[in-house]
């Protein structure tokens, strides 16, 4: 399976350069050229460490009490892309000479980027050329670049150039009001050296005076000679040798990074890894790469039959959440990945809502690790908790790095006090799934408990109804309402889930840490359940559906119809407060509670609340499309869920939204992988087992995939007229079809239903 773009198109450059980035989790670099960019294309040429950042002040020229005062940008770090090729006294570039056969592509099952071009000089000489690359998930310090070239006509001598710039620059264009015109600098070389071969540079944040290193080293088949530069910001190793027609030689760049978040002495330890990288070429690389990627594909490994576009981008979307995941307990995962610095390698609820589910399915190990990266942010949650205003409990920030809120906007920032339910439903989903108490009682509990307490806090009691005022749920057209029904819905589940968990470890006398720590009362559970209980859900009678706040039904209502296409989206061309005054959403909200929280909810009413929040929703966030597939699944519209879903595949590698240059969109990554799980299959997860309500829409021949529930490795298959459950690994387990209760040990068939999401 490959993602592929064929010929060099000036103008598709600089997405490309996201499509193709590299990445493991830990580092990322983009698909730039390593000769350079021809002249007037544009290009972000970008490496990143996941979680590595530079802050600076927010201004704001009138500084409210407890607005957020520091941003964290994630940093454009040292630059080991270049190797420039020096043919028989001609540079190869792309805007001189003539390029056939072009291609650019991303294996995604051996985790390998390669491009591959013929390139004819000015001189008339022809050269084939190869790039291959990977950022190696065995060694994630590790990015590998291996250059081939082979004179096809000409023999002579080859100069090639391989560089480590300190020199570098955030992302700008001088063409988008969005962006800096000139790059800003974060970082500052604080040392360049040559050592047995290996150049070794460091470097310091400008104001979170973080620091990392960069160690480069070269391996050669042919007869080179290589020498080194040593400059104050660019390093160069040079490599000169003769080639003869027709015999290819070749260059391996081996590049580490290591950072302090992560490592003592990022230097010396740079160091280290390079000499351990040292010990396999590129092939052998290449290989560790390709079994890592088998065993992931042998258990998360998912098809769409009959559809190569939309099983393509199913496997990529995959693929790129692995390559996107911090797997160290400190990275998270940016809403852009580690492939752009849009939203500035901000984490969001996107990790928790959107991504965590595919994680927890497919490879739980990954996403106790992005829970214990939240949990670490725990004492900047409570911190922030106070700056707003709370005295008890832990708000956690809307946008962020290590924690602290960054959002310069709160209307549509810190108000979206629904982030801390969604940390609390990927921790309660957790132990749903994979039934580690022991990690609910070192990890989870206090973090359920302090981030339940702020809803007590934020909420207020009357007339016997829970509920909570000023907050902002997903749909940020719509911002500082009272009653956000998705909101009170999440912490209603949250504060159950806290309470059920509490029990359990009671039950087996694994409490008293956690209560030691967050000083829990017994009261206090008693209060969690109350509120749960009493938690004012706002319904509309006359339209018989969940009301997405207190005023929302009542505003205008925004005829979409009537707004010209290039006005969207909306907030690039309105006012917000024209937006808030209006019944529009910008992204699925009550919507997206009835998929996650469906239960006690009345059928009618997610049907209807389907319908008519459809009608006044742009999807002008990437967070949407997946949502409304697959409610249009669960509400028996599989025709109207594939259109849905055709887009969210497409989103990316068709750069629907236009900013893809920026970055990927990680979330709709993850919509996509739970486009068919929760989507078509209709999967959801009961604490007794999992549930399905398969459907297979026309256009589509069939879908598979694989998950793991309590250490039972289980794969689906719907296709032809039957959904088939089968066992693969484990005991076996319990489930539930269009709500039938079966116990499968080997395998199970059943029709589809062709009205599944009729109940
Ligand atoms: C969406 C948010 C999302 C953020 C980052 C915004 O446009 O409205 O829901 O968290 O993007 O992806």
């Amino acid at each position: 399976m490959e993602i592929r773009r064929l010929g060099f198109i000036p103008g598709e450059h600089v997405r490309r350069e996201t499509l193709f980035h590299v990445a493991n989790g830990y580092l990322g670099m983009r698909g730039s050229f390593e000769e350079g960019t021809p002249p007037g294309v544009r290009s972000v040429r970008g490496t990143y460490i996941n979680g590595f950042f530079d802050s600076s002040d927010i201004h704001y020229e009138e500084k409210l009490h407890g607005f957020a005062s520091i941003q964290q940008s994630i940093v454009n770090v040292i630059d080991t892309q270049g190797i420039s090729l020096d043919l028989d006294g001609e540079a190869f570039s792309l805007s001189a000479g003539k390029v056939r056969d072009f291609r650019q592509v991303l294996d995604i099952e051996t985790g390998v980027y390669t491009r591959s071009l013929i390139w004819t000089s000015p001189r008339g000489k022809r050269t084939e050329i190869v790039f291959r690359r990977l950022a190696s998930f065995i060694l994630p310090s590790l990015a590998l670049i291996h250059a081939e070239l082979k004179p096809l006509d000409w023999s002579g001598a080859v100069r090639l150039t391989s560089s480590q710039r300190g020199d570098v620059l955030q992302d700008s264009d001088p063409n988008d009001p969005r962006k800096a015109s000139v790059g800003r600098k974060m970082l500052r070389v604080t040392s360049a050296l040559e050592q047995d071969g290996a150049m070794l540079m460091t470097a310091e944040t400008l104001h979170s005076r973080l620091t990392m290193a960069s160690a480069v080293s070269h391996r050669w088949q042919g007869g080179f000679t290589i020498g080194h530069r040593v400059g104050e910001m660019i390093s160069e190793a040079m490599l000169v040798g003769r080639v003869k027609a027709g015999e290819a030689v070749s260059l391996t760049k081996y590049c580490v990074y290591t950072d302090s978040r992560r490592f003592e002495d990022p230097a010396e330890q740079a160091l280290e890894l390079l000499g351990q990288a040292l010990k396999l070429d590129f092939p052998g690389w290449a290989e560790r790469q390709s079994e890592y990627l088998d065993r992931f594909w042998q258990r998360a490994g998912a098809q769409i039959k009959g559809n190569e576009p939309l099983d393509a981008s199913l496997s990529w979307s995959m693929y790129t959440l692995l390559a996107s995941a911090g797997k160290d307990g400190i990275g998270n995962i940016a809403s852009k990945g580690l492939s752009g610095e849009g939203y500035e390698g901000h984490y969001f609820w996107d990790t928790e809502i959107y991504m965590f589910p595919f994680f927890l399915l497919t490879s739980p190990d990954i996403a106790r690790d992005l829970l214990r990266s939240r949990a670490a942010m725990l004492p900047e949650a409570i911190r922030h908790a106070r700056e707003m205003g709370h005295e008890v409990g832990a708000l956690y920030a809307w946008r962020t790095i290590t924690g602290s809120e960054c959002s310069a906007y709160f209307p549509s920032g810190s108000a979206q006090y629904h982030i801390n339910g969604a940390v609390a439903h990927a921790f309660l989903t957790y132990w749903q799934v994979t039934g580690d108490l022991s990690f609910m009682a070192e990890e989870g509990a206090e973090v359920l408990i302090q981030t339940a307490r702020l809803w007590l806090d934020a909420g207020h009691w009357q007339a016997g109804q829970f509920r909570i005022d000023s907050v902002t749920g997903p749909d940020e057209y719509s911002c500082i309402v009272n009653n956000n029904y998705y909101t009170n819905r999440s912490a209603q589940s949250h504060l159950r889930g806290t309470v059920k968990l509490c029990e359990a470890l009671r039950n087996n006398g694994m409490l008293r840490e956690a209560q030691e720590r967050t000083s829990l009362a017994e009261a206090e559970l008693d209060q969690f359940r109350h509120a749960a209980e009493a938690m004012y859900l706002p319904f509309d009678s006359d339209l018989g559906i969940c009301a997405q706040d207190d005023a929302f039904l009542s505003k205008k209502r925004l005829d979409l119809s009537q707004i010209p296409k290039e006005r969207f989206p909306l907030l690039m061309h309105y006012h917000p407060l024209f937006l808030y005054r209006h019944q529009v959403c910008k992204q699925a909200d009550t919507v997206l509670a009835h998929f996650l929280y469906e239960e006690g909810e009345d059928e009618a009413a997610i049907r209807r609340g389907y319908e008519y929040y459809e009608e006044i929703t742009t999807h002008d966030s990437s967070l949407s499309e997946c949502i409304f597939s697959m409610m249009a699944a669960r509400t028996g519209r599989p025709e109207k869920a594939y259109d849905y879903y055709r887009r969210t595949a497409a989103l990316d590698l068709e750069d629907t939204h236009g900013n893809t240059a920026d970055g990927i969109h990680a979330a709709n990554m993850g919509g996509c992988w739970m486009g068919i799980v929760f989507g078509f299959a209709g999967l959801r997860l009961h604490w007794n087992g999992l549930a399905f309500r398969p459907c297979l829409p026309d256009k589509m021949e069939g879908y598979s995939f694989r998950l793991t529930w309590r250490g039972t490795g289980m794969q689906v298959l719907v296709q032809g007229g039957e959904a088939l459950f089968m066992i693969q690994s484990g005991p076996g387990l319990e489930l539930s079809v269009y709500d039938q209760e079966y116990r499968v040990e080997y395998e199970l068939r059943v029709p589809i239903k062709a009205n599944a999401g009729e109940t």
